[in-house]
């Protein structure tokens, strides 16, 4: 309940403001209540060679999944949006928290919603071919199914 009771003092603390104050909103302080999705946080890249493996996939497709994931390889550009620990930007949704909107996270659809990126946003996503979009689609299964 102390929210609430902050929310009701900061109402009290307007209506008691000055009217000259509340005459010009925009001179007055503003401040977010919760910081803004940070980049600058420290982000950690998944260590590839621990992660889990999905069903039908192999440690190697993980690791090419993951240089692919970090631009060292066919030109991937996954982590300039979605951040080097995968966990988002500004440009980019959280790809860790095992939720997707677009599909229910299993590798096969997390595969057609890079090939549909592909197709709306060609060559945003890199150079890839089809061994790079299997491996970068299990990659992104495996961050999102760490163990805490
Ligand atoms: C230019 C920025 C950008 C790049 C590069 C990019 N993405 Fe994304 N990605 C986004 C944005 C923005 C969304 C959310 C789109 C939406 O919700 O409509 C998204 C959505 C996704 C989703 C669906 C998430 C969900 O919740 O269903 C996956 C999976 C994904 N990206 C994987 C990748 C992979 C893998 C790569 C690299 C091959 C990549 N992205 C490159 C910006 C990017």
């Amino acid at each position: 309940m102390a929210s609430r009771f902050n929310v009701v003092a900061a109402c009290v603390a307007i209506a008691a403001a000055p009217d000259a104050l509340r005459a010009q909103p925009d001179q007055q302080e503003f401040r977010l209540v919760t910081p803004p999705l940070s980049i600058s946080r420290e982000q950690i890249r998944p260590p590839a060679d621990a992660l889990p493996v999905p069903d039908g996939f192999s440690r190697e497709q993980i690791v090419h999944g993951d240089r692919v994931f970090h631009g060292e390889a066919a030109n991937g550009q996954c982590s300039v949006c979605h951040g080097i620990d995968g966990k988002g930007t500004a440009n980019g949704n959280d790809l860790t928290a095992g939720m997707f909107v677009w599909s229910d996270g299993s590798v096969s659809q997390l595969k057609r919603t890079i090939l549909h990126n592909m197709a709306v946003a060609p060559g945003m996503d890199g150079d890839l071919r089809p061994a790079d979009i299997d491996a970068v689609a299990a990659y992104v299964w495996a961050i999102s199914h760490r163990s805490p």
